[in-house]
């Protein structure tokens, strides 16, 4: 096991490349992500069994709604067929489940199951798994403000800083991700956490999504844990 210091609080992950995986395979898109999904049983097994505190992922982000119809219904059905199916496992893994982003774009019947899972889940000690779900990181932003705006009397708004917006981002409460994973080779962040990501380690492999699994978790860990984080300071 690692040094408990070296090891990240808050991991999270740009699932990419499922759809390649699927055509190198003459298959259809949809089998790509089917097998992301058991990508995604592994990592968080591994992120319980190695005591990382917050497991997110980004699922699903405000552009991918511009995806073919039926790849959006497909990667929608998959959300709550996976949350039917890993109810149980979570409780046993003390797996407390969050999503996080949009919700107003999300169908009714996928809301209210991601209510009763975040609900039974809520009081679980392990590992938070945060799925980011129609999200977007200048959506967060903006939704942000707006709230702020609503709620703070003008001459706060005036001397905001920039802990001030924190509180009103959809991850309020959540320590920002120490290492960000993103696979397939794409060497981006793609309007993902923007103003989380400010001192975020970043970690970049051509290894696609469906083939990233517990090795590959734990080599993305050990590379963050020979990092020298230095906050923009001087050692
Ligand atoms: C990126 O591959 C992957 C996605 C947009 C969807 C990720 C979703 C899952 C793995 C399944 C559901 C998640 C959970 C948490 C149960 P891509 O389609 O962009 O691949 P490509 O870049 O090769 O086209």
């Amino acid at each position: 096991m690692e040094d408990k210091k070296r090891l990240p609080r808050h991991v999270s992950i740009i699932m990419d490349g499922n759809g390649r995986w699927a055509q190198a395979r003459g298959k259809e898109r949809v089998f790509g992500h089917l097998e992301g999904v058991e990508s995604v049983r592994a990592c968080l097994e591994a992120a319980v069994e190695d005591g990382i505190e917050y497991l997110s992922l980004y699922a699903f982000s405000e552009e991918n709604w511009n995806r073919p119809q039926a790849e959006v219904n497909a990667l929608m059905e998959l959300m709550m067929e996976s949350i039917r199916k890993e109810t149980a496992n979570m409780m046993e893994n003390g797996v407390r489940f969050l999503v996080l982003g949009n919700r107003s774009r999300l169908s009714e019947k996928l809301n209210a199951a991601i209510d009763a899972l975040t609900r039974e889940t809520s009081a679980n000690p392990r590992t938070t798994l945060i799925v980011f779900l129609s999200y977007s990181g200048k959506w967060d932003i903006a939704q942000a403000v707006r709230k702020a705006a609503s709620e703070l009397p003008a001459e706060k708004l005036q001397s905001l800083e920039p802990e001030d917006l924190d509180k009103y981002l959809v991850t309020a409460g959540i320590p920002d991700p120490d290492l960000l994973i993103r696979t397939s080779g794409e060497l981006r962040i793609s309007n993902y956490l923007l103003w989380q990501c400010a001192y975020t380690e970043f970690y970049f492999t051509d290894v696609l999504w469906p083939d990233f699994r517990k090795p590959q978790f734990r080599e993305a860990i050990a590379a963050y844990s020979a990092r020298d984080r230095r906050y923009g300071k001087v050692k």
